[in-house]
């Protein structure tokens, strides 16, 4: 017997996801984004990665049409970024924050990660479609990651040495973030705590 939906989304909304927004370009060239935790690496060779985009979203018949996407994996800023491109009837490019990036695809500039994918193929997955992308191009920041836990935003805490040695390098988006106070912590438990960055979303 199946579990009801109830615990099912309690289960998994336990699970911490990495956030991203996925973009593509229509034959008429209109520009398509929806947010979505659902990113997962697949396989090495060939490099493939996978992304799930529910049948019933507006963006569906675009992105199951296009021949190529890019999954912008989000950074810690990038909270209100993952908000407006889950709403519903607005113009989720319309602050202007993407720019033609790898493959001529609409990219987040200051990305945590961005990869430009050509589309390996389209599984059925109950509800959802999962897209599989061969990962044509990548580009990496040292930016934190945003990730979305108990239906909110946070940002795993990096160790301060870990964060001084990327600001000494001067790495693209290296911050070093006020201590936030509090006993000491063990290397590997600062590594796992979270800031929590919003208040829950649906
Ligand atoms: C944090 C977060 C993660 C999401 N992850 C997914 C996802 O993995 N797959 C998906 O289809 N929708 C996901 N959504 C919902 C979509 O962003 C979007 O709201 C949905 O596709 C409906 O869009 P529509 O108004 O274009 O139909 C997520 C929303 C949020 C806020």
């Amino acid at each position: 017997m199946a579990v009801d939906p109830a615990s099912f989304t309690r289960a998994m909304s336990r699970i911490p996801c990495p956030v991203t927004v996925a973009t593509t370009l229509d034959a008429a060239g209109r520009n398509w984004g929806f947010t979505a935790s659902s990113f997962s690496s697949l396989s090495l060779d060939p490099p493939l990665v996978l992304i799930c985009l529910g049948k019933a979203a507006s963006t569906h018949a675009a992105f199951t049409a296009t021949g190529r996407f890019m999954i912008n994996i989000l950074a810690e800023e990038h909270a209100g970024v993952a908000r407006r491109f889950a709403a519903a009837g607005i113009d989720r490019f319309g602050a202007g924050d993407m720019e033609p990036c790898e493959l001529g695809l609409p990219g987040l500039p200051d990305a945590l990660v961005r990869v430009a994918c050509s589309m390996h193929g389209i599984l059925d997955g109950g509800d959802h479609s999962i897209l599989v992308g061969r990962v044509e191009a990548t580009h990496v920041s040292h930016r934190t990651p945003l990730v979305y836990c108990d239906r909110s935003f946070a940002a795993p805490r990096r160790p301060r040495a870990a964060r001084e040695s990327l600001a000494a390098r001067g790495a693209p988006g290296a911050r070093a973030h006020a201590d936030p106070g509090g006993p000491p912590r063990s290397g590997k438990e600062s590594e796992l705590s979270c800031v929590s960055l919003s208040t829950r979303t649906a």
